[in-house]
This record gives structure tokens, sequence and C-alpha cells, in this order.
């Protein structure tokens, strides 16, 4: 029988979670927190149970998305709030894929939200919170050496992949995947999803009612977070 993972030394602590190296090699512990922010961390709350949820939520995205021949960092859900990944190392550009205006791009443009895009826009932002995590280019990513042009390959094609993948799978259950945010990392020579895809890091409205089910209703103050990120959760492993 394998050896179960045990958890070791806090490595890292971030906004949303907490990264752990564990004494199994290779593989590290991801605890997730029911800490919130937005606006670069200017605005601070906890929202209940929010760590249970998106620790599960993520699992079943990793375990789907793995099972469609994506790569990903996700190794096992261990418990209520823990998932065991692939030790991977973060490269430090976000990617951005959108299907429909909201957010930055809508403030950026000057255009409504909720206008449905001909095609998905990909968006790289520099991954550095004390910048603000700026918006970049190909050119930049490269010139700076955030990562190679064959990472980049790779994840523009992987982020595309899983845009069809995601929109697909929300879409039968009733919700809208309007944008988000991807992470990737490097582990033993390949570029793996990486992070976590959850209501903190998606817009997800639902089909119907166009209901906000995500980190907005924190940002803009609309109420009933809890019972959102739950209503994705419900439908996620239905
Ligand atoms: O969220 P905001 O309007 O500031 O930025 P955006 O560029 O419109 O965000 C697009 C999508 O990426 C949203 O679903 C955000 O939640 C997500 N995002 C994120 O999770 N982390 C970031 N640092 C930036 C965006």
């Amino acid at each position: 029988m394998e050896k179960p993972i045990s958890k070791k030394d806090q490595l890292y602590e971030g906004k949303a979670k907490v990264i752990f190296s564990t004494d199994t090699e290779g593989v590290n512990i991801m605890y997730f927190k029911d800490d919130a922010t937005a606006f670069n961390a200017e605005k601070k709350g906890t929202i209940e149970n929010k760590g249970v949820i998106n620790n599960k939520i993520s699992s079943a995205m990793f375990r789907y998305l793995e099972g469609k021949g994506v790569k990903t960092h996700f190794v096992e859900e261990l418990s209520e709030r823990e998932m065991a990944v692939k030790e991977v190392e973060i490269i430090p550009v976000e990617v951005i894929v959108r299907n429909i205006t909201a957010g930055s791009i809508s403030k950026r443009l000057g255009i409504d939200e909720g206008i449905e895009l001909s095609s998905p826009i990909l968006e790289y932002c520099y991954k550095d919170d004390d910048l603000g995590d700026p918006f970049i280019n190909d050119y930049i990513i490269r010139v700076m050496g955030y990562a190679t042009q064959a990472e980049l390959d790779i994840m523009e094609s992987v982020a595309l992949k899983v845009n069809d993948l995601m929109k697909e799978f929300f879409d039968e259950r009733g919700i809208i995947l309007v944008d988000y945010k991807l992470e990737f990392g490097r582990y033993k020579g390949e570029v793996l999803l990486a992070d976590e895809i959850t209501p903190d890091g998606c817009r997800l409205w639902d089909k119907v009612t166009r209901e906000k089910l995500d980190k907005d209703r924190f940002r803009r103050d609309l109420g009933n977070i809890e019972e959102a990120y739950e209503k994705v959760l419900n439908k996620v492993i239905k």
C-alpha cells in the first residue's frame, strides 16, 4: 500500500490558500482558507465555508479536466480543506480567458458587461501583488523571461482546450462561463495547469436568471455569497 501523504512545514501563505510541504517527494498540500480579498487585497473579508466549497469544486474540476487529457497539478483531495498537488514552480503569468465581457475588459474598453465574444479572448497579467498584477503581452513575457515561447505555446493551447471543456461542462449544468484566470506551473520538464478553479477566479452566471455565482458578489457587496458558491458546488458535483 502507498504511504499516506503527511503534512510537514508551511512553505507559503497566500490570500486564499496555504501551501505545505509533505514527506512525499514532489508533492505539496494546498489548504483552502475562508479568507477573501478583492481589488488587489484592498478589500478583505471572509466567506464562511469558502475553503471547504472551493476545495471540492477545484478537485472536481481538475478530475474532470484530467479525465479529458489535460495535465494538471492535482494529485488527490485529502480532506475537507486540503488537496495534494504536485510541487510545481509557478510561472508568474496569469492567463485570463474571456467568453463574455465583464470586469476589467469592460472598464478598459468602455463596453457593457454581458456581451458575448465571437471567439475567446486570452489576456496575460504579470503575477505580482505589489504591482497589482499588471497587464502584459507575449513580447514582455519572452523578453523578461517570465516564460519561454515553448511554454507560452502550451499555456495558450491548454487554455483554449480548457475553455472548450469548461464552457460545455458549465453549460450542461445551467451556468455560463463568463471569464476566468488560469495559472500554470513547471514540474519535471512539463507545464501543468495549477492553482485552483473556483468561483474566486471564475465569473459564473446562472444561465436562466444571469445571477452572479462568483466572487463578484463579494467585490460588489451583493450578499448571499456562500449560497452562490454552494449553488456552484451542487451543480458541479451533480
Ligand atoms: O476581476 P477584475 O474585474 O479586476 O479583473 P478581470 O481582468 O476582469 O478578471 C477576469 C477573470 O479573472 C475574473 O473571473 C477574475 O475573477 C479572474 N482573476 C483572478 O482570479 N485573479 C486575478 N488576479 C485577476 C483576475
